[in-house]
């Protein structure tokens, strides 16, 4: 596992916007930056599933968060670039984004890949990623240290079988991480991605539902790595793509 131990009150003062904040390691992550003082923006498709993640937060004396509902799958830039604008209206600053939502697809042979399942996974894992940080970097770049980070896979630098859409999906989040990256390099803004590895979650059941869950990563003993991304410890790691599990 990665090692990092913050400090109290780390990420204090931080404004840290997660996608995919109502479930799996999104969920934990969340939790975890506003335990160490950030003021959270919790995004993602299902409100009850934010609220419960927002009573959690506010019932152990964090900052409170903020939340918004948005399904990844259907929006479009303008409503990127919205958000954006409310987030620095109401509070002042974005000085980190966790892009941790995605969809795994079906697993199928590659000739059988259908339309819908390609579209789909395209769309949220790798369209919205794109237009959700083009809108996201003019507001980052105004803090004096953001980090942003992309979420990559194990088939996300190394194809498997059956993994067609979700694996070139998570490729092309780590070829955009590194543009980025080069793009920004030298400046305030970090970009690097986590590869978490295999961690006990919806989307993990989904894709091994026989597995003995046991053996598992739970989502909090991979928080090290998400933690250090976002403190300013990592101020200049830029262009990684780091495992989260050694
Ligand atoms: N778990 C693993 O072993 C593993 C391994 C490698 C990489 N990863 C990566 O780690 C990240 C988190 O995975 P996880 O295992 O925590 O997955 P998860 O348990 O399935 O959680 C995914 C989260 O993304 C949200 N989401 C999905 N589609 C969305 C959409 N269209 N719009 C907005 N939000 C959406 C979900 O919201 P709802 O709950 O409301 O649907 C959920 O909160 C993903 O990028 C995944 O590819 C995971």
């Amino acid at each position: 596992m990665f090692k990092y131990q913050p400090t109290e009150n780390n990420l204090a003062g931080k404004t840290i916007l997660v996608t995919g904040a109502g479930a799996g390691i999104g969920k934990t992550a969340a939790i975890n930056y506003a335990k160490y003082g950030a003021t959270v923006v919790l995004l993602g498709k299902t409100v009850k599933k934010l609220e419960a993640v927002y009573d959690e937060i506010v019932n152990a004396g964090y900052p409170e968060p903020a939340i918004i509902p948005l399904d990844l799958k259907g929006a479009t830039p303008q409503h990127y670039k919205d958000m954006v604008t409310t987030i620095v209206e109401q509070l002042s600053s974005l000085d980190g984004a966790l892009l941790n939502a995605s969809v795994l697809g079906e697993l199928t042979p590659f000739t059988q890949i259908n339309k819908q399942t390609w579209d789909d996974v395209m769309q949220v894992n790798l369209n919205a990623q794109m237009y959700l940080a083009q809108a996201l970097i003019p507001a980052m770049t105004q803090s004096n240290s953001a980090s942003l980070v992309f979420t990559t896979s194990g088939v996300g630098n190394k194809g498997r079988a059956f993994w067609g859409p979700y694996s070139i999906s998570k490729f092309a989040t780590e070829g955009m991480m590194q543009v980025i990256a080069d793009e920004y390099e030298g400046s305030s803004l970090r970009t690097n991605a986590i590869n978490p590895g295999a961690t006990n979650t919806n989307m993990r059941s989904s894709a091994f539902p026989a597995e003995d869950k046991g053996s598992l990563a739970s989502a909090e003993d991979i928080m090290p790595l998400y933690l250090y991304l976002m403190s300013d410890d990592s101020k200049h790691v830029n262009g990684q793509r780091l495992d989260a599990q050694a």
